[in-house]
């Protein structure tokens, strides 16, 4: 009998922990809130190494934690391309998208955007030796300017450096590269990205041409049709604004970029 009541406490037990092992398992696939980036945009989201660790940081990421905190969910940030971001989105290997993104009407085409978050001007960057050359949107006549593949900066140079030669890369670290190696003359950036990478690169500055985006800010994107999660990104968007955070997030960002490599 004693025998007969320990085998059934011990199977029971057994019972609990398998069952409690599934429901484990279920919940991190559900609780998960899966946001896709493209981490080469400091102080929007860029890699830092902490303790030997390899880490995603930035003011988007900050901005994503809080969204899946307010959705009880865990995040997982997906690294990828910029370019390859809103097929992600479609395809649903990812919730959200979260990249510094400005939701300009081609874009708008492929995915649902939230309300703007930030605002930014553009920048023009070039090197330093070539400061007195390239002043006004009419020095680029058959100059090589490099963008990243899938931004609204292929348009705004396109459009606004007039005669240019338009070259497009997938990581924002190739553009710099490409234009330390005399390849491209001019890049075509977000001013806080242009900023971070100048102060880590002497030889590079931002020049003093105007270039603008009229949509100009960043916005959150869903999958088309996505309205429940966009509601609730939206909400959490205002909560930010309204305590102050979103302010709060960009300047920390600025300050742990500037410090960054390429
Ligand atoms: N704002 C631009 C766009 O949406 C560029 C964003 C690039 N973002 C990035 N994480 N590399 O087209």
């Amino acid at each position: 009998m004693k025998k007969m009541l320990k085998k059934s406490f011990l199977l029971c037990v057994v019972g609990v922990l398998a069952l409690s092992f599934t429901a484990c398992v279920k919940q991190t696939e559900t609780d998960k809130l899966v946001v896709g980036t493209s981490a080469d945009y400091p102080p929007y989201e860029w890699h830092i190494m902490q303790n030997g660790e390899d880490k995603i940081v930035g003011f988007d990421i900050d901005i994503a934690q809080e969204i899946a905190k307010d959705m009880g969910k865990e995040l997982e940030i997906k690294d990828m391309n910029f370019s390859s971001l809103l097929g992600a989105l479609e395809a649903g290997k990812v919730d959200l998208v979260l990249a510094g993104m400005t939701p300009d009407d081609e874009k708008k085409k492929n995915a649902d955007f939230s309300d703007i978050y930030y605002t930014a001007e553009q920048g023009v960057i070039i090197r330093l030796e070539d400061k007195d050359k390239y002043k006004t949107v009419d020095d680029f006549q058959s100059v090589k300017v490099s963008v990243q593949q899938g931004t609204s900066q292929e348009k705004i140079a396109a459009e606004q450096l007039k005669g240019c030669q338009l070259k497009t890369l997938t990581k924002v670290g190739d553009l710099i590269l490409d234009l330390k190696a005399k390849k491209c003359d001019a890049i075509v950036l977000e001013l806080p990205v242009a900023k971070a990478y100048v102060e880590e690169n002497p030889d590079l500055i931002i020049s003093e041409v105007q270039v603008i985006d009229e949509v100009g800010g960043s916005a959150a994107a869903v999958k088309k049709g996505n309205t429940e999660l966009l509601e609730q990104v939206n909400k959490t968007l205002k909560r930010l604004a309204d305590e102050g955070k979103i302010d709060e997030f960009v300047a920390n960002a600025i300050k742990l970029s500037s410090g960054i490599s390429e």
